[in-house]
């Protein structure tokens, strides 16, 4: 499963791209508000900063404004992948670019329909947010079942990109769904890392090791 970091913050994403773990990133206007960046000036440091798909949305909600958007944000550079919004408009402004081969991120799905809807579109990627859909008391993750079910019954290329995750099981239940992508905050990338256990047996480790008297360098 690949893994794109959810946020507009450089600093954030560098230590990532050094740890290997970044296939891309998204960011959304909430995002790039709270980066308090310019969106062509963050977006286009972040796609030097990453080989993958970099998400950059359409503010407009019409056909003919989000073009002529989406035509500003693939000038940004070759990796930029267009976020549209799960509307008639936003999916006929998908089909526009996907006729083309340019990549597009369907976001804001909620149903198993829409994620069909953006499939037949030509959406490179589908974007159900989990963590909303468990905030209304449905299931996120059983949205990703259906959506891997119908996705695989009629091999549609666009991949499952699990967004809005909010804990650790969303990314393992992710993984064992068969998600193409999981987008994670940052924090909760370095969430990951965590295990009392690993924790333990590393501070068991280190201070056997000084009572060797040994040095490993030296
Ligand atoms: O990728 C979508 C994400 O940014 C939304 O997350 O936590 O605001 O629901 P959240």
């Amino acid at each position: 499963m690949k893994i794109f970091i959810d946020t507009a913050e450089i600093e954030e994403i560098k230590p990532l791209v050094e740890l290997g773990l970044v296939d891309g990133v998204t960011t959304n206007p909430s995002l790039i508000l709270k980066s308090g960046r310019n969106i062509f000036e963050v977006t286009k440091e972040i796609c030097d900063l990453v080989d993958g798909p970099v998400s950059a949305e359409v503010a407009s909600t019409d056909y003919k404004t989000m073009v002529e958007e989406a035509v500003a944000l693939y000038n940004i550079a070759d990796n930029v992948c267009l976020k549209v919004p799960m509307t008639p408009d936003g999916l006929k402004t998908c089909k526009y670019f996907s006729d083309q081969g340019k990549m597009v991120n369907v976001t804001l799905c909620f149903s198993a329909a829409q994620a069909l809807l953006a499939a037949k579109a030509g959406a490179s990627f589908i974007s159900p947010f989990v963590g909303r859909h468990d905030d209304v008391g449905q299931s996120g993750m059983a949205l990703i079942e259906e959506i891997r079910i119908i996705y695989d019954n009629y091999n549609f290329d666009t991949e499952i990109l699990v967004a809005s995750t909010r804990h650790n099981l969303h990314i393992i239940d992710s993984a064992l769904i068969g998600a193409d992508v999981a987008t994670i905050p940052p924090k909760l990338v370095h969430q990951l890392f965590k295990h009392p256990l690993t924790d333990s047996g590393l501070a068991a480790f280190v201070a056997d090791w000084e009572k060797t008297g040994q040095s490993i360098t030296d």
